[in-house]
């Protein structure tokens, strides 16, 4: 919908009518497209601010109420009845599917879980105490040697085993990874196991023995896969677009996705909180790390805290710390130190006048890690499992940029701060 139009006059008087835009719901925005042809300046906004990056029908955030709402179903609602493969459904396809299509779907993804035998062989090749994000992110960006069947990206049936692929392939990558570094053999999938089992069941079982699901393990997973399915325009998810938007096959592209995630900033950042409370260690040492993380000269942060867009509670959080009580009680792990120590350090810093007036709150990966780490799965994991939830979003994301018709590159201008022109000065008289 198009509204009332900025208008922008330069110190030289020239005036430019600029569109603005509604979306369904959020705030508007201003077209900027024709700026730089009628002005000759562009707008700038490191970080992207203030910044639209493209239009989108996948998720909605409203980060000063604390909604999430994935296609307009509130994260809510599906964390509490559906599943993580629904919701991919959703995530991908628009709609809830129904009972038919989600049997189809979930058949589709059950029966492409096996990878291509050679790309095994690729495991071999690192280190053995390899980052299980850096083979995740080598691993899928290989895809497209295994795969080049299916890249032509203006088919629509190409697009859409390119997803199942995503989406069934990459817990069987992301096992192989962790077995890898534990020096046990390479479980294959089974595909009589739903999706969340049969990721527990590639990570945790071993061939000498009989392996026993536990249901308490794969509602926690399969809930935080929910909650971690999209993001809206997030980083590593405008890293995808991006990467796609030259027309660079999608597995690459998912692959400077799964790149992006693992900084601590961004995915990195349940790995970083496990860190941090273990390197806090103590109650008593709490105060001593929040003074730090509000000392402008210290680069110490709360890890788990603040959010770009969250300026209130992070939906996911109050989730997750739910689910972290459910899991520490039905288990009885000793891991209770850590989540009280976690509980506690929340507190502090939300009575605290520097986090109340930066409005900084616990995001997402405040509480996952604990959870993680109850159930058995390694800190060098936790933004693996980050970016098996997030693969479907990032998924979904490509497939919208490609099949936007008025779709262009990705090219953002800059403000040059370099040397004005110089001339060559050769090297006897430098
Ligand atoms: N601890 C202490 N101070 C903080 C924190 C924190 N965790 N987060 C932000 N601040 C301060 C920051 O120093 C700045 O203060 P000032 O205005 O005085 O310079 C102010 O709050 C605004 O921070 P910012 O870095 O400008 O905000 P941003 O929107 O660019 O960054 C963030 C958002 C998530 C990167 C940041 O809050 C952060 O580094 N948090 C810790 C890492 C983390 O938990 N990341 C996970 C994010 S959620 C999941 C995901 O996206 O992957």
């Amino acid at each position: 919908m198009t509204k009332d139009a900025f208008r922008l006059i330069s110190p030289s008087g020239k005036e430019t009518e600029l569109p603005v835009r509604s979306g369904t719901t959020g705030p508007d925005v201003i077209d900027v497209g024709k700026l730089y042809r009628e002005q000759g300046v562009f707008t700038y906004d490191p970080g992207f601010v203030s910044t639209g990056s493209c239009e989108s029908d996948i998720t909605y955030i409203d980060g000063e109420t604390g909604i999430l709402m994935y296609r307009g179903y509130p994260v809510e609602q599906l964390a509490e009845h559906s599943n993580f493969l629904e919701v991919s459904y959703l995530l991908l396809h628009g709609e809830l599917p129904t009972a038919a299509e989600l049997e189809r779907f979930d058949h589709t993804i059950r029966t492409h879980t096996m990878l291509n035998e050679g790309m095994l062989n690729f495991f071999k090749g690192f280190r053995y105490d390899a980052h299980p994000m850096a083979m995740l992110s080598a691993v899928v960006g290989s895809m497209s040697a295994y795969y080049h069947d299916t890249l032509d990206a203006s088919d629509p049936a190409h697009r859409d085993i390119f997803a199942h692929r995503i989406l069934a392939k990459l817990p069987t990558i992301a096992a192989a990874a962790y077995k890898l570094n534990i020096g046990q053999p390479f479980m294959y999938p089974r595909n009589d196991l739903d999706y969340t089992e049969n990721f527990l069941q590639m990570l945790f079982s071993v061939p000498a023995e009989p392996y026993e699901i536990d249901p308490v393990a794969a509602e926690a997973i399969d809930l935080l896969f929910i909650l971690h399915a999209d993001h809206e325009q997030n980083c590593s998810t405008s890293t995808v677009r991006m990467a796609g938007s030259s027309g660079a096959n999608p597995y690459s592209a998912i692959a400077a996705g799964i790149s992006a995630l693992w900084g601590p900033a961004h995915g990195g950042a349940n790995e970083a909180v496990l860190t941090m409370l273990a390197e806090i260690g103590d109650k008593s040492q709490i105060s001593k790390y929040v003074a730090k993380a509000k000392d402008r000269d210290d680069p110490f942060r709360l890890m788990g805290f603040g959010h770009r867009v969250y300026k209130n509670f992070d939906p996911r959080a109050t989730i997750i710390r739910e689910m972290c009580h459910k899991v520490l009680k039905q288990l009885g792990r000793d891991d209770s130190p850590l989540f009280e120590l976690a509980l506690e350090l929340e507190e502090m810093a939300l009575k605290d006048e520097y986090f109340i007036e930066k409005k900084l709150y616990p995001n997402v990966d405040f509480y996952s890690g604990i959870i993680y780490r109850a159930l058995g799965i390694p800190t060098s994991m936790f933004t693996v499992m980050f970016a098996l939830g997030r693969s479907v979003g990032w998924t979904a994301h490509w497939r919208e940029m490609i099949s936007d018709p008025t779709g262009r590159i990705a090219r953002p201008r800059q403000l040059y701060q370099g040397p004005a022109q110089r001339d060559y000065v050769a090297i006897d008289k430098r």
